[in-house]
């Protein structure tokens, strides 16, 4: 089943105080089905942050169409689209984006307080989402004070709160040291295998990449190259690496 689809999705940046207008998507298409758990890769540049943007409802594109769960959001309007993000789609970002004033089950209710859900329902969603990640112990602690990969698993619990239908998640390895990358790799992984969740993730980082089960290589805004894993994550570490050789992005 379709979860995602994009079609000859184009994004130009029109030219602003004397600099040229950009073509940063020339074209993309691809489809993301249920349960699969997807990369994004290509070199600084090549247009992974636009297509994150536009996908999670955060820009526009210039034309093409982006539909989700069979709703093609480039026709929606603005308090729509924002209706439609808080129900259908879950956000890991790279900087976690945990509110400081909140503990850290607050921080994973929160966009089911936004939704009126009944406290009940609330706090049984909580309490197993913090079960699933092994954070049951954190919730009455602050971000502040827990470690950047406990911080991480809170963001992916609060990301699958609202039963999302896909999960963008932005270089979720980005600001954290060897280990906790591997943690949250495990995490979204986890989600992706024991509950089926359906995961996009942008990254420049072969080892998180390795996780996924397929990769899209994107380059001036087109998609050059796709490859899929055959389950074996040191070959497939090695694939990627290749193809960066060829493609470029190790950056
Ligand atoms: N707001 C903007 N205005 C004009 N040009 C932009 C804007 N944002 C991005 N671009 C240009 O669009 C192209 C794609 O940029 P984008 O940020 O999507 O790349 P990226 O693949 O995310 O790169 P990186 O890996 O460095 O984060 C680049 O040429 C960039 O300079
Ligand atoms: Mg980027």
């Amino acid at each position: 089943m379709e979860i995602l689809k994009i079609n000859n999705l184009t994004k130009v940046y029109s030219s602003y105080k004397g600099a040229k207008e950009v073509t940063a998507l020339d074209g993309i298409s691809f489809t993301v089905n249920k349960s699969e758990f997807v990369g994004i890769m290509g070199p600084s540049g090549s247009g992974k942050t636009t297509l994150l943007n536009i996908l999670s409802g955060v820009d526009k594109s210039t034309s093409g169409e982006t539909i989700i769960d069979n709703q093609n959001i480039s026709k929606l309007k603005k308090d729509n689209l924002a209706l439609f993000r808080r129900k259908n789609i879950g956000y890991i970002f790279q900087d976690f984006n945990l509110l400081d004033s909140l503990d850290v089950k607050e921080n994973i209710s929160l966009p089911l307080i936004l939704d009126k859900k009944c406290p009940d329902e609330i706090e049984k969603r909580v309490d197993n989402l913090m079960r699933f990640f092994n954070i049951e112990n954190l919730g009455k602690k602050y971000p502040y004070n827990i470690s950047g990969g406990q911080k991480q698993r809170v963001a992916a619990a609060r990301a699958l709160i609202n039963d999302p239908k896909i999960i963008f998640a932005d270089e979720p390895t980005g600001n954290l040291d060897s280990k906790s990358a591997n943690t949250i790799m495990n995490t979204i992984s986890k989600m992706n295998n024991e509950i089926n969740s359906t995961v996009l993730m942008v990254t420049h980082d072969p080892f998180a990449a390795s996780f996924c089960k397929r990769i899209i290589f994107i380059k001036d805004g087109k998609v050059k190259m796709e490859i899929t894993s055959d389950g074996d994550r040191k070959r497939f570490f090695d694939k990627i690496l290749e193809v960066q050789s060829v493609i470029g992005g190790e950056n």
